[in-house]
């Protein structure tokens, strides 16, 4: 998807709409009654102001935009046209309305942002239509997209977050499937090329993976797939909760937190945890469910990632490790896209970064954030690749995450 035509993104621009639609009508069905109020935490966002910030940023970067065709290469504070609706800035520009006024802010009711979104995506049909076909004269159609598509995984996280039930469809392709299970693999010394190249033709990048720049990597031995629940158990039975010594200093702090608030002793969510039985019983969307020992153990910090592995004997990878493991090792098979998996290194700019256009995309979150490469069963198809680089404080456990490990 990111060296789609305008033929193929027109497409995928209607797919990720009726995909936040059909996502929306989750929330529509338990909670229009109650006006789409969902409780005022700093990982969510209010149902109807997700729905009016995906148009927003569309109309922002395209329809608003006259710099558009400029791509990468368009001035950030250029002067942008009216949007077409005269409050959009004042509710839906996310680097201007602070996270909490969210929830008191005077926005649209469902149907004006549907007439919102409706209206900002035709034209952006419209300009695409006409636009050129090169990197550049695609790139903000590609941006909003991909933009979309993260808001998709959005509403789908905080559906798990408030318990909110899915239609069966969706909670079946939201389920992980059980894996195959390999032994860890051994990745030969290679001399990598890391992160993506911002040469014209190469399609499109997030200004964080740019530039690519060669990294030596010695031989390594990694997992091929997520660390497993029945792998995850044995942490919790062995006293792997109670073991200061297992834990990162802010990360037992953390874990100290957690236990008071709620007396966790395992991933967030979960109910039970045998450490005899090995039965895990973790609520998914609302509902208590048995998971399946060979599927990917899910829904913890990276402090608890960090403190298996240190259980284990282990480590998290680094991001270039990952990288080549996906790239080079997917045919003996190496496993990824199931879970998002937190690496063992924080988020940092590469040699010779500067942000793009939205220039708040990665740059505020340098070097406070954990990396998280893959995706999960909640990111589009599209949306998944090798080169990715998501990124999360370490104490969100409310994401679709797991991890996989590396012999130390
Ligand atoms: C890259 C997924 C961490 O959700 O905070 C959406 C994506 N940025 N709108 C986030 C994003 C602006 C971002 N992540
Ligand atoms: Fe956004």
């Amino acid at each position: 998807m990111r060296k789609g035509d305008k033929e193929l993104l027109s497409l995928a621009l209607m797919d990720a709409r009726n995909h936040t639609l059909h996502l929306f009508g989750q929330y529509q069905n338990a909670l229009e009654n109650a006006h789409f109020a969902v409780p005022l935490l700093a990982t969510l966002n209010p149902p109807l102001w997700e729905l009016g910030h995906i148009a927003w940023f569309q109309e922002r970067w395209i329809g608003r935009n006259l710099q558009r065709a400029l791509g990468t290469r368009c001035a950030p504070a250029q002067a942008q046209l009216a949007s077409i609706e005269p409050n959009a800035d004042r509710w839906w520009d996310s680097d201007q309305v602070k996270h909490d006024t969210r929830w008191t802010l005077d926005v649209p009711d469902m149907d004006n942002c549907r007439a919102y979104l409706l209206n900002t995506l035709e034209s952006t049909l419209e300009l695409l239509e006409k636009a050129g076909s090169d990197d550049d004269a695609l790139y903000f159609y590609r941006l909003c997209l991909f933009h979309e598509d993260m808001h998709g995984e959005a509403l789908t996280t905080m559906a798990q977050t408030i318990g909110l039930s899915l239609d069966k469809p969706l909670l079946s392709a939201f389920t992980p499937p059980p894996m195959a299970l390999r032994e860890p693999m051994l990745i030969p010394a290679a001399a990598w090329q890391m992160g993506s190249p911002s040469i014209a033709g190469s399609g499109f990048a997030f200004d964080n993976e740019k530039q690519a720049h060669a990294i030596k990597v010695p031989e390594f031995e990694i997992d091929a797939q997520p660390v497993t629940w029945a792998q995850y158990v044995e942490f919790v039975g062995d006293g792997g909760y109670d073991r200061q010594e297992l834990w990162h200093p802010d990360g037992w702090q953390w874990l100290q937190l957690q236990a008071a608030d709620e007396g966790r002793r395992g991933p967030r969510y979960v109910e039970q945890i045998g450490t005899g039985s090995g039965a895990v019983i973790q609520t998914r969307f609302g509902q208590p469910m048995r998971m399946q020992a060979n599927q990917p153990a899910m829904h913890m910090s990276w402090w608890e990632a960090d403190a298996w592995c240190r259980w284990a004997g282990r480590r998290l990878p680094a991001e270039v490790e990952w990288e080549v493991a996906a790239h080079t090792a997917a045919r003996r098979g190496f496993r990824w896209g199931d879970v998002w998996e937190w690496m063992g290194t924080t988020f940092r700019p590469y040699p010779g970064f500067s942000p793009d256009p939205y220039q708040t995309y990665s740059q505020p979150w340098f070097g406070t954030h954990k990396v998280l490469r893959g995706g999960s069963f909640a990111t589009r198809a599209r949306m998944k690749h090798p080169k990715y680089r998501n990124f999360y404080l370490p104490e969100r456990d409310d994401i679709f995450c797991g991890f996989r490990s590396c012999a130390l």
